[in-house]
């Protein structure tokens, strides 16, 4: 069996700086192109260090085809500001983070009323507004009590295209299904794990991230939401690497790494389920619809022939350890 697939589209990417990037940026190169987060540090507030950050990328990435849409970090902006960035080559739309709720988020907001006049200009610009939408509760409840949030926003902007990042639960699901101008993005391991994969027995600090995998339920909803190939559900890794010393750690850094083997697990995954022919859409075609994204031409084939997954990548005086460390997958990119 095997699945060729049109390019496929990583909408929720971070691909660090430094060394890092240049170890991790190869191994998303499958991809046609992805949504780059900005929560670098300091973050990408203006299009100046994002462009530049962008160009890091592409050298780090050495591949040409390759389409970097990038985001800034939003703060309150001017309408200058605002037009600055649209007009910025590779600009895609802002990533709003509360503060303070996960990996250099510190600079986030902290009150969406002092959003209010750059969320009306960006609405009527028509620009992103991508977020990562967790409260400040308890960790297995944050996404649901953020869900509010959402709603307020999808009321009052009803023209802000809006996308709930890295949803996690059937309640999202419900969410957006109500709002036109919602969209989300769902992480491979969302789709597969639950809590108890997390900390059910020994602790796994390779899957652990934000927002945390939730109940069965949860899981469940959003596969099949995926394997449906839902109009407004956009595949968006969320692939979150950090050293090695970082995960296996007392404190062990929030991400999970899942670029190099996202996309044979996803085929992997929606040929179990009869849903191969679905992929493409999950992949690609709804994130197209969605933005208007016209991304370069590139072709990947899928095969059910095994794929190992090495027990970490390293280079550049880094190492990371990916999703299915030392396992086997039965399917695999071919090349
Ligand atoms: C991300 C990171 O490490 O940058 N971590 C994560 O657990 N997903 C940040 C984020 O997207 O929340
Ligand atoms: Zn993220």
């Amino acid at each position: 069996m095997e699945i060729t697939l049109n390019a496929p589209l990583d909408m929720h990417l971070h691909l660090r700086d430094g060394d890092m990037l240049k170890l991790v940026a190869p191994l998303s190169s499958d991809f046609a192109g992805a949504v780059i987060m900005p929560n670098l540090v300091p973050p990408a507030t203006t299009p100046a260090a994002m462009s530049a950050y962008s160009e890091r990328i592409a050298s780090a990435m050495g591949e040409e085809s390759f389409t970097r849409y990038m985001t800034l970090f939003f703060t309150p902006q001017s309408e200058q500001q605002l037009t600055q960035a649209k007009a910025t080559p590779g600009f895609f739309g802002y990533k709003l983070y509360p503060a303070g709720i996960t990996t250099n988020s510190e600079g986030g907001v902290a009150n969406l009323t002092e959003a209010d006049s750059t969320l009306r200009m960006m609405q009527e610009m028509d620009i992103p507004l991508l977020v990562h939408g967790e409260s400040h509760g308890f960790v297995m409840d944050r996404e649901t009590e953020f869900l509010a949030v959402y709603r307020e926003l999808a009321e009052r902007y009803p023209k802000l295209r809006i996308c709930m990042e890295h949803i996690t639960t059937a309640a999202a699901l419900q969410l957006l299904d109500e709002f036109d101008n919602l969209c989300a993005t769902v992480t491979l391991q969302h789709l597969i794990i639950t809590l108890d994969d997390v900390a059910g027995g020994a602790l796994q600090p390779h899957l652990f991230c934000k927002p945390i995998a939730k109940r069965p339920g949860d899981r469940d909803a959003l596969l099949q939401a995926a394997l449906n190939a839902h109009p407004r559900l956009m595949f968006g890794s969320d692939s979150a690497p950090h050293p090695r010393c970082k995960k296996e750690a007392c404190g062990c850094a929030a991400g999970v790494f899942t670029a190099p083997l996202a996309l044979p697990r996803l085929a992997e995954l929606f040929a179990r389920h009869g849903a191969l022919d679905k992929l493409q859409a999950f992949i690609s075609d709804n994130a197209c619809k969605l933005y208007g994204l016209t991304p370069v031409q590139k072709q990947i084939t899928l095969h059910d022939v095994p794929m190992q997954v090495p027990a970490s990548y390293r280079s550049y005086g880094q190492q990371v350890i990916p999703m299915y460390a030392g396992e086997q997958l039965s399917w695999s990119v071919k090349r």
